[in-house]
Formats: structure tokens, sequence, C-alpha cells
């Protein structure tokens, strides 16, 4: 794919990957909801699958709208390709399993999203492939961790739930050095606050289900890096897994990219003012978010990162039961799993994303019973504040003896 960046990243957000239709001069891109494409001859057929004619054969194998969405994904990451998938969990798991092979070692940052963790430590380990868990926020934690057969270093920076920075370069930088490929999940900061390929990592990944979707209406997955590992992926686990996206999904993802960066910017101004109130609230002990001047990352943070994103996690006073109280009391904000909505949602990682996370891993990890994790949306920052005060109050009362 022929990488052209035009204008800043705002502008590549609204056009990278569009050009008018050329039948028809619609500017939108088209959804070819198509399963197939008519050859004009045997031997037009016979040069597609030979590679010796570019053209599309079967969606599984390609698609105009899925195209130009991921035309559009490797442009804002920076990178020369970009495949795209039916869920984030298709990318992740299709990605590592073209890049290891039985024998191999995975080193994979804790915490880390709840089936991302078990495929790598159940699936994974099923065909031969060790997978262990590290504190990708202290490099040199990850440094004492490296072995000779490690292959893939895999990480989420901040880290779900618990808003773990990792330093992408650092990170980077060491891996190389004993010839392991890093992968970034960067599903919690979208292209548009953080570019992981610019900090030296070699392929990114999104649950773009969340952020690059934005609308809570799509279930969808992306992985973008080096046009070579993107080619092996598309003709090894994309094209044999087949967990490919719809080309309805990637359109709604081309419709949801066009205004990433006018969402990430309020999802960011909304997250710090909720995580200001939550800071100084008597029921709240810890607020975990990076754009707090308090948080232990906040310099890397302003190092790494063009905002700091509209996801955040909080410690109630009262723990579990004070916890469980409060998301039963909320009435804007939805409890709800996912992230990344236009709506705030609010979890409880111990039970929900992170339940099939072991309760000795989960607490290696950070995250506590009492662990709260909250998308903070689009709507009015003072409606958001008036909810979780309300609903602090009533978690409150509850936690009383
Ligand atoms: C950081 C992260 N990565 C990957 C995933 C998996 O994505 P999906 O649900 O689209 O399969 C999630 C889901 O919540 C996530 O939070």
């Amino acid at each position: 794919m022929e990488v052209t960046r035009h204008g800043r990243l705002s502008t590549r957000c609204v056009h990278a990957g569009q050009r008018p239709d050329p039948a028809t001069g619609s500017i939108a891109t088209p959804i070819y909801q198509t399963s197939t494409f008519a050859f004009s001859s045997a031997e037009q057929g016979a040069a597609r699958f030979a590679g010796e004619e570019p053209g599309y054969i079967y969606t599984r194998l390609g698609n105009p709208t899925v195209a130009a969405l991921e035309e559009k994904l490797a442009d804002l990451e920076g990178a020369e390709d970009a495949v795209a998938f039916g869920s984030g969990m298709a990318a992740i798991a299709s990605t590592v399993t073209a890049l290891v092979s039985a024998g191999d070692h995975v080193l994979f940052g804790s915490p880390i999203y709840g089936c991302t963790f078990d495929f790598l430590m159940e699936v994974m380990r099923r065909f031969g492939v060790e997978a262990t868990p590290v504190d990708t926020s202290r490099t040199e934690t990850v440094a004492a961790a490296i072995r000779p057969n490690t292959r893939l270093l895999l990480f989420e920076t901040p880290a779900n739930p618990t808003m773990r920075l990792a330093d992408i370069r650092a990170l980077a930088d060491l891996a190389h050095g004993h010839g392991i490929t890093v992968v970034v999940d960067n599903t919690f900061m979208s292209p548009f606050l953080q570019r992981p390929l610019e900090h030296g990592a070699d392929i990114v990944i999104h649950s773009a289900t969340k952020y690059i979707g934005g609308h809570g209406d799509v279930v969808a997955g992306l992985a973008a890096g080096p046009a070579q590992v993107m080619a092996e992926i598309r003709r090894t686990t994309l094209k044999n897994f087949g967990g490919i996206i719809s080309p309805f999904d990637a359109w709604l993802l081309l419709r949801g990219l066009k205004t990433l960066h006018i969402r990430m910017q309020r999802h960011s101004e909304n997250a710090l003012r909720v995580a200001r109130f939550l800071e100084q609230h008597p029921m709240v002990m810890r607020v975990y978010y990076p754009g707090l001047e308090s948080a232990p990352h906040h310099e890397l943070a302003r190092r790494q990162m063009d905002g700091f994103g509209g996801i955040m996690s909080f410690e109630v006073m009262g723990g579990i039961a004070a916890g469980r109280a409060l998301l039963n009391a909320v009435r804007l904000c939805t409890v709800a799993v996912s992230l990344g909505d236009t709506d705030t949602l609010i979890q409880h990682p111990a039970s929900m994303t992170h339940a099939v996370v072991p309760p000795e891993a989960r607490a290696l990890a950070g995250i506590t019973d009492g662990l709260i994790r909250l998308s903070v949306g689009l709507e009015d920052p003072e409606d958001i504040i008036a909810d979780l005060d309300q609903a602090l109050a009533v978690a409150g009362r509850a936690s009383q003896p």
C-alpha cells in the first residue's frame, strides 16, 4: 500500500483512506456488501489467485470498504499497512499466532485485558507457546524476564484497568536488543492520542470496538505495522482463521474515525474534570488517571501521549460492598463493560472484564476487589460528576456499619 500522509492528524482523521468512488463520485466510501467478486475471464481469476494481477477475489481475502479502513488506520498510526478483524480479540489472536511457533516464549504486560490473558495463558500454552505476565511499567523487571526463546513482548499502555503506563521507547530498545517483536495494544488511547510506532514499537493493535468506532455500535479489531508482517498475517491467520470484519462494520469505523480527533479531545477534557472531582471526594481512596499531576507516570504520559484519554479507575472506601452500591446507584452512567463510547460506562473489573484472570494474578497486577473502571463519555461533564456524586453518597451510606 502506498503511504501518503497529507496534513495534520485531525485532517487525516477526516480524509485518509478516502477518495471519491470512481464509478459514482460518492464521497463517503461505499459499503461493498458482497461476498465475492466477478472475474472477467477464467484467466483473470487464475491470475488473481496467483497474485499476478491485483484485484478482489472474495471478501475473506479482501474487500474495498475494508481496504479503505485499513488504509486510514495505517495512515493515522504511521504504519506501512494495517489489517482489520471482526473483533479486538481476533486481531490479538491472529497477530500473535502469525508471529510465534511452538517452543517460543511470549512476555506480556500485567495487567492486561482479561481475554488477552486467558488467550495467552490457556490457548497458546496448549500449542506449546509459553507466556508469562510481567510488570511492563518497570523496564528493569521486563529485562530480567527475557529468555533466550522470548519472541514477542505484548502490552497495553495505559494498562487495563489499573492505568499503569509502560515506556514504549525504553521497552522497544530493550526488546530489539534481544530480537523480540514489540506489540502494543493502543485501544485506550487511539492513534490521535498515542502512536506507539513513533516510539519504536513494531506492531500496534486496537479493539476498534472502542474509540475507533466510538459510538458503541460495532465490535471490531485492527492491527498495523510493517507491510511484510501485515502480508504474513493476511496470508496465514487472517485467511485461515477467517476472523474478518464485515464491510458494513468497516464502514461504521470509517465513519467513526472521521470525528476521532474531536471525540478524543472531549473525552480527555471530560475525564480530567471527573478525575479531579473524584480525587478530592472523601469516599474515594485512589484515582488512577495519567492526566492527574499525582499520577505516578504523569511525566511519561506527557512525553509519550498527546492527551490523557477518557478512561480511569478508582478505589472507593468500603471495598467491594461500597463499589457494588455505587454501581447500583448510578443513573446517568451505565453499568456495562466496554469503553470508548459516547456514553459514560462504569464497571467492576474483578467480577466483570477481568473475572477470567485468577485471583492471585489479579492481586499481582494490582486489580483489587474495590477497583472501579470508568469510561468517561461525551455527556456534559457536570452531569457525569453530579451522577457520580449522588451515587458515592449512596455508597457511603451503604458502607456505614
Ligand atoms: C485493551 C483491550 N484490548 C482488547 C480488547 C478485546 O477487544 P474486543 O472486545 O473488540 O474483542 C479489549 C476489550 O475490552 C480491551 O479493553
